[in-house]
């Protein structure tokens, strides 16, 4: 029972959340960005997300819209599963991380290594 409170609650900040990115533009990207570094995700993320590692690997964050959606990354982050933290709204608001999601939202994620015919002569 209080297990299943905690998930609506969850849900319920994640639409919320959700609902501020609509919104997204290029300011809320950059204070993302700042976000990003000043909280610390860079630490084990990489400054553009391209993944790192802590005691186990750091997933790469540019690039997920293609795997998850941001009902999934704010679930992630305000639960820190394995080595990373959580990052309650005492830390991260729901406006910051809704900062961090347009930050990550902006970045390209990794080249695709065919677009370079070189590679594979
Ligand atoms: C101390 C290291 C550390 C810090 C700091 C950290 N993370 Fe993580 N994060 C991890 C690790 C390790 C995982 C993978 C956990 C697992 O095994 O599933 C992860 C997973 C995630 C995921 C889920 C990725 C996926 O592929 O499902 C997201 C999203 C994420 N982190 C975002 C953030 C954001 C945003 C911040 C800053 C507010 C942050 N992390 C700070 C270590 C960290």
């Amino acid at each position: 029972m209080h297990r299943k409170n905690l998930s609506w609650l969850l849900v319920a900040a994640a639409w919320a959340i959700a609902g501020t990115c609509v919104a997204a533009d290029n300011s809320r990207a950059a204070n993302g960005k700042r976000l990003f570094i000043t909280d610390g995700c860079f630490e084990c993320h990489g400054r553009v997300g391209e993944g790192g590692a802590f005691n186990g690997p750091a997933p790469a964050l540019a690039g997920i819209f293609s795997r998850r959606s941001s009902i999934e990354i704010i679930a992630a982050v305000r639960k820190g599963p394995n080595d990373m933290p959580a990052y309650t709204e005492k830390v991260l608001s729901n406006q910051e991380l809704g900062d961090i999601i347009a930050y990550l939202r902006s970045l390209p994620g990794p080249t695709d290594p065919k677009k370079y015919p070189l590679l594979y002569k």
